[in-house]
């Protein structure tokens, strides 16, 4: 049976950075500066440390990591994502690992420990089904050394599931080969637990507009039950940051393995 979070990345890969319409290179060095920072005020040990992104898709935030000096494994379930991922540390230079796993089961496909583990922009909206963030949190926790921090970064969903929105994150850029336009649709199911998010990006080539589409499942995680997911794993010292307080632009939760 093929996973549709893995068929969604593994087509949406080779796509993603000009999904973003942002600056790619420059972007992943401004967040692993910022992460970086933040990083260096909630460990009680000066870095560089030892990190593993278990959601590292194209590599945003480990390849950023890793020019800046940290032990970075990265790893991601969507093959696709991780092979993009290592063609571009590769071409900017980064020394780092990759692997394939599910955060489901971490302990399954990686031995080490980490003094940081972190999953950023939005994967862990992903964990649709009930029961499904502890289980995450509990497996990333297996990969925490002892004090170890865990690091989450998510959309903030509670203006959102107010508005419900049905369309959002539009973007146009006009390049020299031709114009892309990027834009999701929202369809709310469940309630306001989960929705179908089509992803829509337009090319341009020769005057011709080309459309390609991705979708998938996605959680909208309230605060209220992030916290109490991780303090049923087990975490010590849960927080949430807003990104006025961390630099960073979603908000983070943190919490430690003690
Ligand atoms: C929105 S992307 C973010 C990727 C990267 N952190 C970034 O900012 O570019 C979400 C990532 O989470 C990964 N993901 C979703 N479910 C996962 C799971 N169960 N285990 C590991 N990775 C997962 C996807 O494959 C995808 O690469």
């Amino acid at each position: 049976m093929t996973d549709p979070v893995i068929d969604f990345y593994d087509t949406l890969s080779p796509f993603y950075k000009e999904n973003m319409g942002w600056d790619w290179v420059a972007g992943l060095k401004r967040e692993a500066e910022v992460l970086t920072q933040f990083l260096n005020r909630r460990m009680e040990s000066e870095g560089p440390y030892k990190l593993l992104d278990c959601t590292c898709g194209t590599g945003t935030q480990a390849i950023g990591l890793a020019l800046h000096g940290h032990t970075v494994h990265a790893t991601d379930l969507s093959p696709g994502s991780i092979e993009e991922a290592a063609k571009e540390a590769s071409t900017l230079g980064a020394q780092m690992t990759f692997g394939v796993a599910n955060y489901f089961s971490l302990e399954e496909s990686i031995s080490d420990t980490f003094d940081v583990v972190l999953s950023c922009d939005n994967s862990i909206a992903h964990c649709v089904e009930d029961g499904n963030l502890v289980t995450a949190f509990s497996s990333m926790k297996t990969r925490l050394t002892s004090g170890g921090l865990v690091l989450v970064s998510l959309r903030d969903y509670a203006p959102l599931i107010e508005e419900k929105p049905r369309f959002t994150s539009t973007h146009v850029e006009d390049r020299p080969d031709g114009r892309r336009l990027a834009f999701q649709v929202w369809d709310w199911e469940d309630g306001d637990r989960t929705y179908r998010n089509h992803q829509f990006l337009i090319k341009e080539t020769d005057g011709e507009y080309n459309v390609h589409h991705f979708e998938t499942r996605l959680r909208a995680l309230r605060r209220d039950e992030m916290l109490a997911a991780m303090e049923e794993a087990g975490y010590k010292n849960i927080r949430w940051h807003t990104p006025e307080e961390s630099g960073y632009y979603q908000p983070i939760v943190t919490a430690y393995n003690k």
